[in-house]
């Protein structure tokens, strides 16, 4: 495994003005494509049921249509919920499912409202980058991503914000895409055009793991899951892709004309990959999460690799057992 920054760099680098263009042009059919996005987010509330955690602030960042934020609605319905988003367009698409169509009727108020009373009413929306939240650090106690970090080119610089917010014990639950995701895909695209990247590179999960650990967090746990979705034809796949709003961002793709050619190239090299009279379509899903750890051992102190330099001083100020 290699954890040198150079080698993480190179993986991702994502146009963030691109990334939000694309997610709010698709809104619109977001939900009708995403049966993956759905499926996750129904596993990932399967594995909150065997967590522990008390739950009052919780955050979903990248929110989109919110379809995991409205399972965690469900699961956690005294908690003040937020969903965050980049793009305000998919946020639009989530307020549906996201704010309860009636205010409760009061009456004549005369009695407190409940502490939790803007809570009943739905999830907060918020359209924000996952880089720079609007919270106060250590002010919430969950934090969950449905599909999410694999458009964060930087997880350490994403991973110490999730780890700033959330108080000490919180837990952070994500799910992310893993480097066989779209394989057949980028194998078609390297059959019809080698010369240039067309599919984005995701992360392996042992490097996720090591971001965590670098930036605060500990006991993380991972896993991944394949699934793969069948298509008629090469070109079920890309239109998917492009109601998902799943379009290459990287900023070294090639800026030209992709040019109808190496298009209909790659939709025949993709057609040679038919199996069982299927076009397949691979997502190696990585499920992960893992605590937010003691104050003590965050910081800016903190390099790439993991290590912490600090001082003998400090060092003893800090395992001196309080009196
Ligand atoms: C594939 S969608 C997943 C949406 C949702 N979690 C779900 O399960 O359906 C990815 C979402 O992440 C959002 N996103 C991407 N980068 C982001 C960032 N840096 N900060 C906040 N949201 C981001 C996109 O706008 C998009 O709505």
């Amino acid at each position: 495994m290699n954890n040198s920054p150079e080698h993480n760099d190179h993986l991702l680098k994502v146009n963030r003005q691109h990334l939000k263009q694309h997610f709010s042009h698709a809104a619109p059919s977001y939900d009708d494509a995403a049966i993956l996005q759905k499926t996750v987010a129904e596993r990932i509330d399967e594995r909150l049921e065997l967590t522990t955690v008390q739950a009052q602030r919780i955050a979903d960042i990248g929110a989109g249509t919110g379809l995991l934020t409205v399972k965690l609605m469900q699961r956690y319905p005294d908690a003040e919920l937020f969903a965050v988003d980049l793009s305000e367009a998919m946020l639009q698409q989530a307020r549906s499912r996201l704010i309860k169509p009636k205010m409760p009727k009061l009456g004549a108020v005369n009695r407190l409202l409940p502490q939790n009373f803007a809570n009943k009413c739905g999830a907060v929306m918020l359209n924000a980058d996952a880089f720079a939240l609007p919270f106060a650090d250590n002010s919430l106690d969950m934090l969950t991503s449905n599909l999410m970090l694999q458009w964060c080119d930087d997880l350490d610089a994403v991973f110490a914000e999730f780890r700033r917010v959330l108080r000490q014990d919180g837990l952070l639950m994500f799910t992310t895409f893993g480097p066989d995701t779209l394989k057949e895909l980028r194998q078609a695209w390297n059959m019809a055009d080698a010369q240039r990247e067309h599919v984005n590179h995701f992360i392996d999960m042992h490097d996720i793991g090591d971001a965590l650990i670098r930036t605060g967090f500990g006991q993380p746990v991972m896993d991944v899951e394949h699934f793969t979705l069948t298509y008629d034809k090469p070109i079920g796949v890309m239109k998917d892709l492009k109601a998902i709003g799943a379009t290459n961002a990287s900023l070294n793709r090639n800026r030209g004309l992709m040019g109808k050619e190496r298009f209909q190239a790659m939709l025949n090299a993709y057609e040679t990959l038919r199996h069982d009279g299927k076009i397949p379509a691979t997502y190696e899903v990585v499920h992960g999460h893992a605590w937010a750890a003691q104050e003590r051992f965050k910081g800016p102190d903190r390099d790439r690799s993991g290590l912490v330099e600090i001082s003998l001083d400090e060092f003893s100020r800090q395992t001196r057992k309080a009196p």
